[in-house]
């Protein structure tokens, strides 16, 4: 990041990004453990179920971290740019993840003005980092080609039995940000819409294996064998019904489409 965009940043987002460069070496080890890493990319493969790729399709990753979505992601592309604030993680994202087609950028999302536009914007747990999220998603918006996607994984705020498991977080994780804001289903849907994307969906995300994502538990071999049972759970219930069982889920996925003129 420049000093010029450096100087530019929030309050907020100064205290966030410095939050996110001080924990980036433990923020790297959940994608470098196994029994977390595979949940990790159940959350993004389940969150980008619904969304068509090909061979054509230029995707932009805002909040990239260390930009291990490179290596989950099992959909082709032609390009992928990763776009993350924190200095640290995208130094991580150049040495672990460097791919002829991905690319990695350290920018605040609200300033970044790529040359050509994007077919599929996604973010997994970013959105409630931000602390103009109506005006930085409509900026996001400017940046996808007509008919493109915008896909963002959120936690939510409806279950209070999750509710009390994060407060609990809170006050036993210092890497844990102390003020995270979750979005209810309805909430996310209106921000949607409120940016004028269209044909809004927002779905059910993590019912059993979120906390196996969040956390590096041990010991290995037997939180890797709950953590793949926890996702065969999630597979099932996200195939039967993910939009009534929405508001007991870890999280939300907002689904929803710039308009084609
Ligand atoms: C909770 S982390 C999620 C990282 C990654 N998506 C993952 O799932 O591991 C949120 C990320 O968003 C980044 N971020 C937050 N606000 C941003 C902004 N305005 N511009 C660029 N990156 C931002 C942070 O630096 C951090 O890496």
């Amino acid at each position: 990041m420049d000093s010029k965009t450096a100087h530019s940043l929030t309050e907020h987002e100064k205290k966030d990004k410095a939050l996110f460069d001080a924990i980036s070496p433990k923020y790297l080890e959940k994608d470098l453990a196994p029994q977390c890493s595979i949940a990790r990319k159940h959350r993004l493969l389940s969150s980008l179920k619904n969304v068509s790729f090909d061979h054509t399709s230029r995707v932009l990753e805002v909040g990239c971290g260390a930009g291990f979505s490179v290596k989950y992601l099992d959909k082709p592309y032609s390009a992928y740019v990763g776009v993350d604030y924190s200095q640290g993680l995208i130094d991580y994202a150049n040495q672990y993840n460097s791919k002829p087609k991905a690319q990695f950028i350290c920018a605040n999302i609200k300033e970044y003005q790529p040359e050509e536009k994007f077919d599929v914007i996604f973010m997994i747990g970013v959105l409630h980092h931000f602390d103009d999220m109506k005006g930085i998603l409509s900026h996001i918006v400017t940046l996808l080609k007509p008919g493109g996607v915008v896909v963002a994984n959120e936690p939510q705020s409806s279950n209070p039995l999750i509710q009390g498991l994060r407060t609990l977080r809170t006050k036993l994780d210092k890497s844990y940000s102390d003020d995270q804001v979750q979005l209810l289903p309805e909430n996310l849907k209106e921000l949607y819409e409120a940016v004028g994307l269209k044909e809004v969906q927002v779905l059910g995300q993590g019912y059993f294996s979120t906390p196996f994502a969040e956390v590096v538990l041990r010991p290995k071999w037997i939180i890797k064998v709950l953590s793949m049972g926890s996702i065969g759970l999630d597979n099932y219930i996200q195939r039967v019904d993910w939009t009534s069982l929405r508001k007991i889920a870890w999280n939300v996925v907002g689904v929803g489409f710039k308009s084609k003129i």
